[in-house]
């Protein structure tokens, strides 16, 4: 491994959010507080993407950005090198980030009071995007089984209420981790193109998955939703720029993609000259970097859920893929506010509440361990000292 994880990095007055906004948002200082919430790394991104800006900066060109041919052939190459996924150019549409684009494809593809499905608990930007866009969410709980999320179609479908337009698939899942398989896949396919639904899959995770388990692009695995297809993805999960706000949306069918640019027209979208540069320098020479996280998160992971699972009615979902630990809290037998009231007040760890998740994410709490070794071993530490009395 060629890339120091373990570099303590200081990013408290940087401007960041996950360590500059916690003690406004949890009451604890950044002084003694390890800062697991909002979902982005403590770590250096590839090089190479330092060396792009550092081109930027060189020259003060703080410019409109223009020729985009080799933005989208680092694009391409990636998605079939990594993904085996053979992408055209022109199905490649740039946006302000991956929650911009969804709420794109809503308002592209719905209409007020229309019914939008989501997998919960997920990443709750999806309800909040829904919510102001005046939607209405229909909440399909995930199950979980032993540990492990699966769908439930048969649920889901006697749920519907016929105003359904629209489905978000959140592919690797967050929270949870859960890599879906084929048959799940074409399952979620299947059911989108019998209930004539527009298929958003959100696949900002996608090249964070470990190993042992094996992401498929949903366009790969059931080529016949890509004319109701929307594929979400980006650079900035995976290579830790997300400041760089640029995500795209792959549309391979047409009169989709018409539409979907007839919204950004109307809203004047355009993602920032400065995250094409980035973007363009991760997929390009961020892969070895790449490699070396997954390598070293895979033991992060393992620490984690090691010292989580040790602790009485504690339980850390396997991660197939993401940095974003889920814990089940349930079988403690404390309600939400006392277990959160352990872990943000006494263990003084900032995690995420599973409520905001919505239904099925009452009993967890979300814990991003993308943060160097240190941090992880002290954070389970602390949480095991602050449940003591259970033991
Ligand atoms: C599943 C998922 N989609 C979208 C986003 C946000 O993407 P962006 O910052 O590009 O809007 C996140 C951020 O954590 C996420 O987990």
């Amino acid at each position: 491994m060629t890339t120091n994880f373990d570099e303590a990095i200081e990013r408290r007055n940087t401007h960041s959010e996950k360590w500059d906004d916690m003690e406004r948002e949890y009451g604890i200082s950044s002084d003694e507080g390890i800062a697991m919430w909002i979902a982005d790394m403590d770590f250096r991104s590839p090089q190479s993407i330092s060396d792009a800006m550092q081109k930027v900066v060189d020259g003060s060109l703080y410019t409109y950005y223009g020729d985009k041919s080799s933005y989208f052939d680092a694009i391409c190459n990636w998605m079939d090198r990594r993904h085996g996924w053979k992408v055209d150019p022109s199905w490649i549409l740039s946006v302000n980030g991956v929650n911009n684009g969804i709420a794109l494809a809503v308002q592209a593809y719905t209409q007020e009071n229309d019914g939008v499905i989501l997998f919960t608990p997920v990443y709750h930007s999806f309800a909040t995007i829904m919510r102001a866009n005046n939607r209405r969410i229909v909440e399909s709980e995930l199950v979980n089984n032993n540990g492990r999320y699966q769908l439930d179609l048969d649920a889901l479908e006697a749920q519907l209420q016929g105003d359904e337009k629209l489905m978000v698939f959140c592919s690797p899942h967050n929270p949870g981790g859960r890599v879906w398989s084929l048959d799940e896949l074409q399952a979620v396919a299947a059911f989108c193109i019998k209930h004539d639904l527009i298929l958003v899959s959100d696949e900002i995770h996608h090249d964070l998955v470990y190993a042992g388990s094996k992401h498929t692009v949903m366009a790969l695995a059931a080529p016949e939703v890509c004319d109701r297809l929307v594929i979400m993805s980006a650079t900035t999960k995976a290579f830790n720029i997300a400041g760089a706000h640029i995500g795209n949306a792959t549309i391979s069918n047409e009169v989709l993609r018409k539409k979907y640019i007839a919204t950004m027209n109307a809203g004047k979208v355009s993602a920032s000259g400065f995250g094409y540069h980035m973007a363009e320098a991760a997929y390009n020479g961020g892969e070895e970097w790449l490699e070396d996280w997954l390598e070293y998160m895979a033991e992060n992971k393992r620490i984690f859920d090691e010292g989580i699972n040790a602790i009485p009615g504690l339980r850390s979902m396997k991660l197939e893929a993401t940095y974003l630990a889920w814990v089940d809290f349930a079988d403690t037998g404390l309600s939400p506010a006392e277990f959160t009231e352990r872990v943000v007040k006494i263990a003084k760890v900032a995690p995420n509440s599973g409520d905001t998740f919505g239904k099925g994410g009452d009993n967890f709490l979300r814990f991003n361990i993308a943060t160097r070794r240190e941090l992880v071993v002290e954070a389970v530490k602390r949480i095991a000292a602050a449940f003591a009395d259970l033991q």
